[in-house]
């Protein structure tokens, strides 16, 4: 039973904003590109009809990436609907009564955190939690403790295995192709230590605001929305060890290895940053103090990486949007040619967003008598789109009790701790000018480690 597939799939949170942006889509994908043939049951209490939630479904296609004729036609057969109250039993015997007999059904939560335990246990007391998987979403907890309370909830009704914890940034093709590009080229792995790289630089910029998001914002800010999981989720596959063996945690054992050696963060090694006009956005407290943008100086106690500073940014209201890894390798040793090499002239960068790209910075000679050189950048990959959404990539990997591309409890506790010390805004916030890279502030923490390394966006790519 443990890799089965799955029979059915199961949606709380059906007439929801995660569901009318992701998950539709993602079932429509499933289809067309994988024959994907379950059926699909939305849960949700808005005293809707099955036609209503057939609209809604088409609506969202309509807004998120295109109908496709045949593939929406399958997608409308394959729907089901329950309308009803989480904390009413009759909705989960009405839930019991569409599975008809499914062996190993899959329930995502789309759903706040604060109703995972209501459904659960009334997923269990129906007999519908039996060998089923469950998927639930970020944030997982609001700290270390919250996050092993949730775990033991789950864990009453569901084995670790079969929890899929989703940060959909594992499931982003560039996300992977950076454990790809390092282990399938056996020329990094010397290279890719304290002895030869300087530093590490992660940006993560939106040019955009919280949107219609001021209330969830402003209960998690930047550090909780997108660096505790996602930015913490690259680093790792920027810095883990090779794994070893086949299995689906072979890539987990070695994430959560790394995630314990990064050093807790103290308030020294932070900047936060909130953005002129955030506090009259719709849900923010008028005198909040929650960052939009957040600077961070870490390091990771291991033997490979010890004294190699690295640095993440993140933010809303930056000047573009584009999220960025540069991987800077060590000035020369001395000056050969009395040019002063910049910082970052060797590096790799690896862009995750809006388009994909890994590109080998060098410097070479500048044609001419003078010994003096540029930078210039050779490109190993570019790509201007993800072909597969990552909802679509995941959900199909849930369904076959696929986890590799999950995150795992340890994994998420290890991660909160690297966090736990600065959480609850025990620094500063400062103020920064939309359009702007953050407050000034943010400079003196790179120091002579940077400078910042602003990513630059060609305007095909935006
Ligand atoms: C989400 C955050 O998890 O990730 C958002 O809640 C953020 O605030 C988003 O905008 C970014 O994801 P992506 O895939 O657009 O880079």
């Amino acid at each position: 039973m443990a890799n089965a597939e799955s029979d059915a799939l199961v949606f709380f949170g059906a007439t929801g904003d995660l569901a009318y942006k992701q998950i539709f889509p993602a079932l429509q994908g499933l289809i067309r590109d994988e024959g994907f043939h379950l059926p699909i049951i939305g849960v949700a209490k808005a005293g809707w009809t099955l036609d209503q939630l057939k609209a809604r479904a088409k609506d969202s296609l309509e807004h998120h990436g295109g109908v496709d004729a045949a593939a929406f036609e399958k997608l409308l057969s394959l729907l089901r609907y329950v309308d009803g109250d989480y904390n009413d039993p009759n909705t989960f015997s009405q839930l019991r009564q569409q599975l008809a007999g499914a062996q190993r059904p899959l329930h995502y939560l789309a759903i706040p955190p604060s109703l995972f335990a209501t459904v659960a246990e009334n997923l269990a007391k129906s007999g519908s939690a039996a060998n089923a998987r469950v998927v639930v979403e970020k944030p997982f907890g609001r700290d270390l403790q919250s996050a092993q309370e949730l775990s033991r909830t789950l864990h009453q009704y569901f084995a670790e295995e079969d929890i899929f914890r989703i940060d959909h940034y594992l499931g982003k093709e560039p996300v992977q192709n950076i454990l790809y590009t390092r282990f399938a080229n056996p020329v990094f792995e010397p290279i890719w230590n304290r002895e030869h790289i300087r530093c590490i630089q992660i940006t993560m910029a939106e040019d955009f605001g919280v949107q219609d998001r001021g209330k969830f914002y402003d209960e998690v800010g930047t550090l909780l929305d997108v660096v505790q999981n996602h930015m913490l989720q690259v680093l790792a596959n920027l810095t883990m060890d090779p794994p070893t063996g086949e299995d689906h945690d072979a890539v987990r054992d070695r994430k959560a290895e790394l995630m314990r050696a990064v050093r807790p963060l103290t308030p020294y090694n932070v900047v936060r940053g909130q953005y002129e006009g955030y506090r009259s956005v719709p849900g923010v407290a008028p005198n909040s103090k929650v960052e939009t943008f957040i600077a961070v100086r870490l390091h990771i106690d291991s033997w490979r990486w010890a004294g190699v500073p690295i640095y993440i940014r993140a933010g809303k209201m930056l000047p573009v949007t584009c999220t960025e890894a540069m991987v800077e390798f060590k000035r020369p040793p001395r000056e050969t040619f009395g040019e002063l090499v910049p910082n970052n002239s060797a590096h790799v960068r690896m862009r995750l967003s809006p388009d994909i790209a890994i590109a080998l910075g060098v410097r070479v000679k500048i044609p001419g008598e003078r010994m003096a050189g540029r930078d210039v950048e050779l490109d190993l990959h570019s790509q201007a789109v993800e072909d597969m959404p990552p909802y679509e990539r995941l959900l199909g990997d849930a369904c076959r009790g696929n986890a590799e591309l999950f995150s795992r409890q340890d994994l998420v506790e290890a991660q909160w701790r690297v966090v736990e010390p600065i959480l609850g805004g025990v620094t500063p916030v400062y103020s920064y000018q939309p359009g702007t890279w953050g407050p000034e502030e943010a400079n003196p923490l790179i120091g002579n480690d940077g400078p910042w390394i602003n990513p630059v966006v060609r305007a095909s790519a935006a």
